[in-house]
């Protein structure tokens, strides 16, 4: 099948979710067809109208691995770049206490075992140069479930996104019934938020009695970027200004590429929660271990509450999972090498993929850190649409996937405008276990080249040359 994804096609579940209009449902304002199906709701003896149900689905994240997997089935290779899940395996003395803790079936404190978060607190107080105490490290269900217990303590707030980012951000900020206000940025300004974009969103709100949050991610996801230590510093003020709390995502930091991660919270340390996990640096997301570091300045006041929710809720991470993840956050040499093993193959995939892109006309940055990277196919737009009908970053997903068996996520699970060709690409199909092994055999001082993940990661190779060649098809007369 060549073309854009339908609706009704296999493939229109890429996209569901940012197909879902929110807003109806949320205000209650009823369509006649609404009227129409509710009505039909009720005869069939439904408990309650579709309009009285909040919006939500699974995030677009998942539905593409979903879809990725249906086109596999079918006997066709997919290059999934769509689903961002670490390749790599937690070490192997990490995976060994979990299950020898297996028999630790009881619940643990809601927070999370105290030696646990002692040793979170000293992880993060000497990788970020922080200087969090352990009673104010509060453990969760993945950093996931912690931002939206943090969110959700609020009556009410403005909650401040910047576009791009993350896809679940603006859900659990509707879920929690907050008001969200979404801050642009752009690529010729490398997808940053600068200190004018947020003064000029923050003073729109500065005479409302609401308090002001702003989820902050970096490195990021979609776009593999960071700040510098001057950037953080100068957005600080700006925080400290107009007195936001800042939700800081720093759940790649520990995967900054050449390990240099500066957290805000150095620069605004006491409007800063930091919240990180073992999803991402140690390749354990199915785990779901989370874990937000709170500054002393709210532990007696926002804390408590994020505690209760939790408490209320998911109750406690799996005792295994606490114990595993005690041994994961340990300062030895062990978890530092493993940490410059996956940096020094994950920044040699973004290199590929930034060289060859940009050599046929994509529009991106390099990635510095993570795993992802945001591809910008703006300077193909006239071709894309001509020869492709080719008009949103909806139509050009549909069309990689089904030309070029390319799975990534439009702009638009990002936030970004319908009309902005641009796509979240995950450089994470290959065996992590293989390529560690193969990068523990050549030393650190050197760099990978492409040999290395030709041999080592063919999938990256091999489709980053099939977004390569549809680009040039797209430019040929
Ligand atoms: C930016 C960002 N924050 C948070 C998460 C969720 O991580 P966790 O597995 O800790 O819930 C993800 C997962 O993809 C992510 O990309």
């Amino acid at each position: 099948m060549h073309g854009k994804i339908e609706k009704g096609d296999e493939a229109s579940v890429v996209t569901d979710y940012t197909d879902a209009d929110d807003s109806d449902a949320m205000s209650c304002a009823r369509s006649d067809s609404d009227i129409e199906e509710n009505a039909r709701d009720l005869s069939s003896g439904f408990l309650f109208r579709k309009s009285d149900l909040k919006v939500s689905s699974e995030s677009a994240t998942l539905l593409i691995n979903e879809q990725s997997k249906y086109k596999e089935a079918n006997g066709e290779t997919v290059y999934k770049f769509g689903f961002g899940q670490s390749p790599f395996m937690p070490p192997d003395f990490v995976m060994d206490e979990f299950a020898e803790r297996v028999s630790h079936k009881e619940y643990s404190e809601v927070a999370g075992l105290p030696m646990l978060r002692e040793k979170v607190a000293q992880f993060h107080n000497h990788y970020d140069k922080l200087d969090i105490d352990p009673k104010n490290v509060v453990v969760g269900s993945g950093s996931k479930i912690l931002i939206y217990a943090i969110l959700s303590s609020f009556r009410m707030a403005n909650v401040f996104i910047i576009t791009p980012s993350w896809v679940s951000y603006e859900p659990q900020a509707d879920l929690a019934r907050l008001n969200t206000v979404r801050v642009d940025t752009c690529y010729e300004e490398g997808w940053r938020l600068t200190p004018a974009r947020l003064h000029d969103a923050l003073s729109v709100y500065s005479s409302t009695a609401d308090p002001s949050i702003c989820i902050f991610n970096y490195p990021g996801n979609p776009d593999g970027l960071t700040y510098s230590g001057d950037e953080l510093h100068a957005l600080a003020k700006v925080f400290r200004e107009h007195n936001v709390l800042v939700i800081s995502d720093e759940i790649y930091g520990l995967l900054h590429h050449t390990g240099e991660h500066i957290s805000v919270a150095q620069y605004y340390p006491e409007g800063t929660i930091v919240c990180s996990g073992i999803s991402k640096w140690c390749g354990a997301g199915g785990w779901r271990l989370g874990v937000s570091l709170f500054p002393s300045s709210l532990q007696n006041t926002l804390k408590p509450v994020v505690v209760g929710i939790l408490s209320e809720t998911i109750s406690c991470v799996a005792s295994p999972v606490q114990y595993a993840a005690a041994k994961a956050y340990s300062l030895c040499p062990e978890i530092d090498t493993y940490l410059h093993h996956q940096r020094r193959i994950l920044a040699s995939a973004g290199r590929m993929f930034y060289e060859r892109l940009t050599a046929v006309g994509v529009q991106m940055h390099m990635p510095t850190a993570g795993f992802y990277c945001y591809l910008d196919f703006s300077p193909l737009a006239a071709a894309l649409a001509e020869k492709r009908r080719v008009t949103t970053s909806y139509d050009l997903c549909g069309d990689l996937l089904s030309r070029a068996c390319i799975a990534v996520l439009p702009g638009t699970a990002f936030g970004a405008p319908a009309g902005l060709l641009s796509a979240r690409l995950a450089y994470v199909d290959f065996n992590g276990r293989n390529a560690l092994a193969a990068s523990y055999e050549t030393p650190l001082s050197e760099s990978l080249d492409e040999a290395f993940l030709m041999v080592h990661c063919p999938k990256l190779v091999d489709g980053c040359k099939k977004i390569a060649q549809y680009c040039t098809e797209l430019a040929d007369k």
